[in-house]
């Protein structure tokens, strides 16, 4: 259907004249045929997006052929095949093979996503980011049981999440930030405990995060910020103990900050901003040593810089701007070994700087705060940012 018949005609002819070429082929064709509905809608889905396959698999004949049979697990996430698919060939004693990975990522590819995708139901892994999807999501993403990693970020779809995504259980990837949705987040993605990487900043839901989701403890990267998530940030969230990157910036949150997060010791990155209504203390940062990114900038914090600041070894970038910090800037900040980034701003610290500053320290900013004194002589320093 993609190939002109005068082309068609050429391979035909090819064939016929290249057998001992075509065995060499055979190798790697085996004896397994794609599911013809399978291919029949793969055809049918490039066709209406305007795609075409690479040579390195053959959309127009035996879909599952090529490298699209390799054995290799991470050639998915190889640039060189785009777009690309993967078969799984042990069905029916190694005769049929179904799609298993389909990846059509950053190919601008415009319009809805066609409702027959949902039939390729062997699929576990879907990757159409960075495109420009319109429409909505179907309900009948729900037919997609056996799906695990399902990238949808940076489009234009629109529309609510289907509460069907949550019958999607053994999801490890869920990712639809940059995109037009509304609604809220369903309480039904609760059900996907598997869940490891959920990205839904600027995804468009909107709402207050489902209870439901304090089921979600395998989780280790979310990125949830500038999508007006409201109420309070929830105490369960301290639960997700294996939680390594929380980004909540940018939203309708109401603080406190919630003191369960002291659990969370495997964070080493975390950045939450702009919380309104509540006053949140440092209180629960203290174990958190394995942090290298922590950005707490207006969130209305009352309290001073814990002085065991200089222990946590790894820090890179500190962000403690627009509060109401008081009390002293504790000398042990500006001589930590990694940190280089170092905003202050907007509080109400009182003392002075301190005369030593550690090579590493390249950008500070102290301003509005209530400090005193002369400037230390690193001020003058080359290359160096106050
Ligand atoms: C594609 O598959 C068809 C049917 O199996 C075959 O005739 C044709 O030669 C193949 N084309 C390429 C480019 O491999
Ligand atoms: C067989 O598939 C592998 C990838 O799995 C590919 O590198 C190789 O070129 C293919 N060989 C043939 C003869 O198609
Ligand atoms: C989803 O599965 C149900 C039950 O197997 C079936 O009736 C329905 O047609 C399927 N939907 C799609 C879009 O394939
Ligand atoms: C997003 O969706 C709304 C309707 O929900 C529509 O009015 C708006 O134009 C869309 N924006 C973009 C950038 O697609
Ligand atoms: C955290 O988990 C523990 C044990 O699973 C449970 O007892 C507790 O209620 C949970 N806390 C929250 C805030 O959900
Ligand atoms: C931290 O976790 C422990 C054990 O998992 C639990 O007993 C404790 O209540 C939690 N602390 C907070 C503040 O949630
Ligand atoms: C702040 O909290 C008060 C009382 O709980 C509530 O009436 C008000 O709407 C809240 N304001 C915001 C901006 O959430
Ligand atoms: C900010 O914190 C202060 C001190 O704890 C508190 O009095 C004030 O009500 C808080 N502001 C808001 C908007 O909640
Ligand atoms: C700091 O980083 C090093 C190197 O990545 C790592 O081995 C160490 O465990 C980290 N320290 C903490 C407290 O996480
Ligand atoms: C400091 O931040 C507060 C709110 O956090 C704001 O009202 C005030 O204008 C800011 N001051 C400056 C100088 O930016
Ligand atoms: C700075 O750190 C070094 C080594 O980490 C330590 O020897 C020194 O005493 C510290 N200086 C201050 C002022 O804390």
């Amino acid at each position: 259907m993609l190939i002109g018949l005068p082309v068609r005609f050429a391979l035909v002819a090819l064939y016929v004249i290249c057998l001992s070429t075509c065995l060499v082929r055979a190798q790697n064709q085996t004896a397994a045929t794609t599911d013809p509905d399978e291919a029949r809608t793969l055809n049918s889905i490039f066709s209406k997006w305007g795609i075409t396959a690479q040579p390195e698999w053959n959309i127009s004949g035996e879909v599952c052929s090529g490298v699209a049979l390799s054995t290799d697990a991470t050639v998915i996430d190889d640039p060189a095949f785009n777009p690309f698919i993967k078969c799984d060939c042990s069905f029916d004693n190694n005769n049929l093979c179904h799609i298993k990975e389909l990846k059509v990522f950053a190919q601008s590819v415009e319009g809805p996503i066609p409702d027959e995708l949902w039939t390729l139901t062997h699929l576990t892994n879907l990757n159409l980011g960075q495109n420009v999807l319109t429409g909505s999501l179907s309900r009948s993403i729900e037919n997609l049981t056996r799906m695990q990693w399902l990238n949808l970020g940076i489009n234009a779809l629109s529309g609510e999440i289907p509460k069907e995504v949550g019958m999607l259980t053994d999801l490890r990837l869920f990712a639809i930030g940059a995109n037009n949705f509304s609604g809220s987040l369903p309480p039904d993605l609760g059900n996907c405990r598997r869940l490891e990487q959920l990205f839904i900043d600027s995804s468009g839901v909107r709402g207050e995060i489902p209870r439901t989701f304090s089921s979600l403890q395998n989780l280790v990267t979310v990125w949830a910020s500038d999508t007006e998530l409201t109420g309070r940030i929830p105490d369960f969230i301290g639960n997700w103990s294996k939680l390594a990157t929380l980004r909540f910036q940018g939203n309708s949150f109401e603080g406190p900050i919630p003191s369960a997060f002291s659990n969370l010791t495997s964070l080493t990155e975390l950045r939450i901003s702009d919380l309104t209504n509540g006053s949140s203390s440092l209180e629960f940062m203290k174990d958190l040593k394995s942090l290298t990114i922590l950005v707490l900038r207006n969130n209305n914090i009352s309290d001073s810089i814990p002085p065991s600041i200089g222990e946590f070894q790894n820090l890179t970038q500190l962000d403690l701007s627009f509060n109401n910090l008081n009390g002293d800037i504790p000398a042990a900040l500006f001589n930590m070994s990694a940190l280089s980034h170092l905003f202050l701003g907007n509080n109400s610290l009182s003392g002075s700087l301190p005369a030593q500053k550690s090579s590493s320290l390249r950008t500070i900013d102290v301003s509005f705060n209530n400090l005193a004194g002369t400037l230390p002589s690193w001020v003058h320093e080359q290359n160096l940012q106050v």
